[in-house]
């Protein structure tokens, strides 16, 4: 565990993903407004492929596709506006499909996601639905949608499901939120074993990354998007589920066993201290707003 986590923090190298997909093909982006969806769209304009920006905010989706195409004079790009939580039918998602069924698309990224940071009691229903729709019925959908197209391409395909590593334990305040990502990580088994001789799957399960929806938390165990995202796109290809740092590996390690074998540390640490942080986010946040 830890000689593979040391070569895949130091040694390994990044495949050359123009080469292995197809340069000039193109890549879907779900999220690509946040701030691990815009630095996907970043490092993979660079290598060359064209962008599909899935975004739930068409102000938002125009601002990126203007910056990415500044520094990037050959990229094209389509821009999608859709929000998940809205729709989960079948006709929702074909209508996405045929926006862009057209292109010769070679990566989907299924990475909009969303936390409900309340307690699951008290949490409203249309909270708790938005939260399944977008983390789960979202990635499920779209690679449905694409999969056929996937498995005939003659090049290598990929997809990466940006899982979490809070999946590991029933993590407190926001167990929908874990449960969403356990989901999607049992599917990217599904995808790995079912199709892994034809397209690249990765489980990508990073803790804590300085965003939004982390309240754009900072700290000795937080990693920065790019870090993320180059973590990411080194280990696709070379390795299904994947942690981006070497510290995230080890809290994962960690709040595993604790919660197995040590359930009052288990509370006593990592409950309390989560708990607090998200009510101290709360409160500035609120003080800020007066
Ligand atoms: N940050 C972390 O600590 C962390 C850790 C582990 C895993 N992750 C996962 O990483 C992924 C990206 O999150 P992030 O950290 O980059 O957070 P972020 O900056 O908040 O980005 C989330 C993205 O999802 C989009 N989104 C939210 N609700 C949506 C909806 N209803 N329909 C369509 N798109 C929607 C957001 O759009 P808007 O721009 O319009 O809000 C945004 O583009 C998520 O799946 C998250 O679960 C994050």
């Amino acid at each position: 565990m830890l000689a593979k986590c040391l070569i895949r923090n130091y040694l390994r190298q990044p495949l050359d993903l123009a080469k292995r997909y197809g340069k000039g093909s193109w890549a879907v982006v779900t999220g690509s407004t946040g701030g691990i969806g815009a630095e996907y769209c970043k490092q993979l304009a660079k290598q060359g492929f064209n962008l599909v920006l899935f975004g739930r905010n068409k102000d938002k989706l125009e601002e990126l596709d203007a910056k990415l195409k500044k520094d990037n004079s050959q990229l094209q790009t389509q821009i999608v506006v859709a929000d998940f939580a809205e729709d989960n039918s079948a006709k929702f998602y074909e209508h996405l499909y045929r926006k862009i069924q057209k292109l010769d698309i070679s990566i989907l990224i299924n990475n909009a996601g969303a936390v409900i940071p309340e307690f699951f009691e008290n949490c409203k229903l249309e909270s708790a639905i938005s939260c399944s729709n977008i983390n789960m019925a979202g990635p499920a959908m779209l690679t449905r949608m694409f999969i056929n197209d996937f498995l005939k391409r003659t090049s290598r395909t990929a997809i990466i499901n940006v899982s979490s590593l809070i999946r590991v334990v029933p993590s407190p305040y926001i167990k929908e939120y874990s449960a969403t990502k356990q989901f999607l990580t049992l599917f990217s088994y599904y995808l790995q074993d079912n199709y892994g001789d034809k397209i690249d799957i990765q489980d990508l399960n990073p803790a804590v990354v300085t965003t939004n929806l982390s309240n754009h938390q900072t700290g000795p165990d937080t990693i920065t998007p790019e870090h993320c995202v180059t973590s990411s796109l080194r280990d696709l290809g070379q390795e299904f589920c994947t942690v981006p740092a070497m510290i995230h590996s080890f809290i994962g390690q960690m709040l595993f066993v604790m919660n197995k074998f040590m359930k009052p540390l288990y509370r006593a640490t990592f409950v309390n201290d989560y708990e607090m942080k998200i009510l101290r986010a709360f409160y500035e946040q609120h003080r800020n707003k007066k």
